[in-house]
């Protein structure tokens, strides 16, 4: 195998997968997003080849995987969370294909789930939500109406600077302003912070937040009080203005 398009995890390095974490110790390249922990990219090799993701263009990206893989290099392409959910895998392995490089997918631990489970939600849960809805916040062509109406959990990626808008999209088209609703910042990391509230209200609660960032909308939130504290997670409610003990995610 020349070229492995490996999953990170959601950020907590612990997060990765056997099989990630033994690939990217025996790279030659490692190629790295933004949001890969530290801890993981000192793991390759001393003399390892090490290229951040940033600045550099897709394409270049794509590029550089089809020629170190040519090459015969053992190359890993380690992504944020899974490579195939709003990673951009998809593009990368396209490109490894057309180019008739090998190359191998290693899913990893995706933020979908694993940054509320460790916030304290679950995103089904018998009674509750047996539905889960993901979607991508900045998708210019979001339809409101079909969203207000989808029962289940609502699951927003990179929605964290459209959140108002979101929110409103949402309510102005039927759906209860009451919903429980949550955003998780860096989810999973010692800095994760959890804010629930009101779907009316997240928007305003979530002021001041930073990236990444995960919104939850769906009864499942409601859970995340009693599931929090028994996990110990930190949390500020800002619906009813308390802070909860804060402790590091691990
Ligand atoms: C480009 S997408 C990559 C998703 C990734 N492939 C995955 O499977 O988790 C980046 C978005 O994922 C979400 N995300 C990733 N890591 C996160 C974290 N530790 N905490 C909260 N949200 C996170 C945020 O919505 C962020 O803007």
């Amino acid at each position: 195998m020349t070229v492995s398009l490996v999953g990170a995890g959601p950020g907590d390095p612990g997060l990765v997968t056997v099989r990630g974490l033994e690939l990217v110790r025996g790279c030659d390249v490692l190629v790295y997003d933004r949001l890969v922990a530290d801890e993981l990219v000192e793991e390759a090799p001393a003399d390892a080849l090490r290229v951040a993701r940033e600045p550099l263009s897709q394409e270049t990206i794509n590029e550089l995987l089809v020629a170190y893989g040519r090459a015969g290099l053992e190359v890993v392409r380690l992504k944020g969370g899974d490579p195939f959910v709003f990673g951009r895998g998809g593009e990368e392995a396209l490109a490894l294909a057309e180019a008739g490089v090998p190359f191998e997918v290693v899913p990893g631990v995706s933020s979908l789930a694993a940054v509320p489970a460790a916030a304290g939600i679950p995103l089904t849960h018998r009674g509750l939500s047996s539905r889960v809805t993901v979607l991508a916040g900045h998708d210019a062509t979001l339809d409101y109406r079909r969203l207000a109406e989808t029962p289940g959990t609502l699951v927003v990626f990179m929605g964290l600077g459209r959140l108002d808008e979101i929110a409103r999209g949402l309510v102005s088209n039927g759906k209860d302003p009451q919903t429980p609703a949550a955003v998780i910042a860096s989810g999973t990391l010692p800095g994760q912070q959890i804010v629930t509230a009101p779907l009316a209200h997240v928007a305003e609660a979530a002021a001041g937040l930073e990236s990444p960032a995960l919104v939850v909308v769906g009864e499942v939130v409601s859970l995340q009080p009693v599931l929090r504290s028994a996990a110990a997670i930190p949390a500020i409610d800002r619906a009813s203005g308390t802070l909860a003990a804060s402790s590091p995610a691990r």
